[in-house]
């Protein structure tokens, strides 16, 4: 059989992890899974249903087709489009390649029954906290992740997660011509940031939409963050209602995780009752200096911090087993569930580097 070839530096630490014992393992975090508790013996997600144009009988039929819009876009869909998974909409068509039907249907082989890559992973590839963000990732690393979901070793901490058990049915159900378009056409996009990282210990009121993530619809600062991480949408309607995927996100950390995160992913040391600690590698030898990936290693500055967190805590158990993912055991092990917090944090609160100046603008300043 016909491999991806991945990288080579990556082989030598996969022998290398192999003898590494796994450290105690903590509780599943739970923000990072948006869930109030912690997953018990026997617990299954329940299968997501087929997308569908149905109207909702709990809502005014009149508000499902009416045509809305979004600002800066000439289109216009009704909910029943916005949330038809198999016509992914596009408010933005201009921002990025044309769909190809991958993208845009889903998987042939699926038929009616086929979500589109686009429906969950936003046509612009940015991705959403319950999901990933996959614009921007080299080709090969976006191709073996598809495989490693269908050979089912990519699977959640939390056996409750719903959606990632679609993400294997979805890879299994793909050919290897639409792997490739959907790798390539993601692959095209350049990052730019969306997330807005705040440091705080009080922060709005929020409401947990169980299994999915936090949404806020107040201002004021009246409940305690307690060590978590919080990423919300800037304005929920657009987000989630209109799936705009112009609207950003605000990830609320704690104080002082993102200068702790940073020591971590710089230097692989952190303090511990005051004396520096080694704990683990330096990020930058694998990912880039500037956090966005090199070769064909995935990109993981600016990104969701809760989705980073899933595939960090994924790597620890072992749910996170994929070709190349013990290349990840040994940099994870001694990290607590904090220092990956801590990690996550200062990874989301990166900025991709501007393209360089050009002599002009140098010279205009
Ligand atoms: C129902 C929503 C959904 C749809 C539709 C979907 N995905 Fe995903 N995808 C996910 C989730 C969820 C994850 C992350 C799994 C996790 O957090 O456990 C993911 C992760 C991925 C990753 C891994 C990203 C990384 O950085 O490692 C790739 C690649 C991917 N999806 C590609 C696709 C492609 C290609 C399609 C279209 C055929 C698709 N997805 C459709 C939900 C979806
Ligand atoms: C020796 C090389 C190496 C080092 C050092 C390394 N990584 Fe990785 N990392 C990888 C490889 C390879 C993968 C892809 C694993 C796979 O295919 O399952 C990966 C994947 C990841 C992912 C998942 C990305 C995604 O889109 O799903 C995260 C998050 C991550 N690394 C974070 C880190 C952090 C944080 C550090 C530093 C503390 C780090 N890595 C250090 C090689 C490395």
């Amino acid at each position: 059989m016909k491999r991806v070839v991945f990288c080579v530096v990556g082989a030598a630490f996969v022998a290398a992890s192999v003898v590494s014992i796994q450290a105690q393992v903590e509780p599943l975090p739970l923000w990072a899974w948006g869930r109030s508790t912690q997953p018990q013996p026997g617990d299954k997600a329940a299968p997501q249903a087929s997308p569908n144009r149905n109207l909702r009988p709990n809502e005014d039929p009149n508000e499902q087709t009416m045509p809305r819009t979004v600002q800066g876009s000439s289109a216009k869909y009704s909910l029943v489009d916005i949330r038809d998974g198999h016509n992914v909409i596009d408010w933005f068509p201009q921002d990025h390649p044309a769909m190809p039907s991958i993208v845009k249907n889903g998987p042939a082989s699926l038929g009616e029954a086929a979500r589109g890559c686009g429906s969950c992973h936003l046509p612009n590839g940015k991705g959403r906290p319950e999901n990933a963000p996959v614009a921007g990732q080299p080709v090969n690393y976006f191709i073996q992740q598809l495989r490693d979901f269908a050979a089912g070793r990519r699977i959640s901490s939390d056996p409750r997660k719903p959606n990632t058990p679609t993400m294997g049915m979805l890879a299994r159900s793909m050919s290897e011509e639409e792997m490739l378009q959907a790798a390539e056409y993601f692959a095209a996009m350049k990052w730019t940031p969306w997330i807005t990282v705040k440091e705080a210990e009080v922060i709005p009121e929020m409401e947990l939409e169980e299994g999915n993530m936090y949404i806020t619809h107040g201002k004021q600062p009246t409940e305690k963050l307690a060590g978590r991480i919080v990423e919300t949408p800037e304005d929920a309607w657009q987000a989630n209602g209109l799936r705009n995927p112009h609207s950003g996100w605000i990830a609320y950390v704690p104080t002082g995780a993102v200068a702790r995160g940073r020591r971590l992913v710089e230097t692989g040391v952190a303090m511990v009752g005051g004396k520096p600690v080694r704990k683990t590698t330096a990020c930058a030898t694998c990912h880039g200096a500037d956090m966005q990936g090199v070769g064909d290693f995935p990109a993981i500055g600016s990104r969701s911090p809760s989705y980073m967190m899933r595939m960090l805590y994924d790597f620890k158990t072992g749910r996170r087993n994929g070709t190349y993912a013990a290349i990840m055991v040994p940099v994870v092990s001694d990290l607590s569930n904090d220092d990956l917090r801590d990690i996550v944090a200062y990874l989301a609160s990166l900025k991709p580097p501007a393209p360089a100046p050009t002599r002009q603008t140098a010279s205009a300043r």
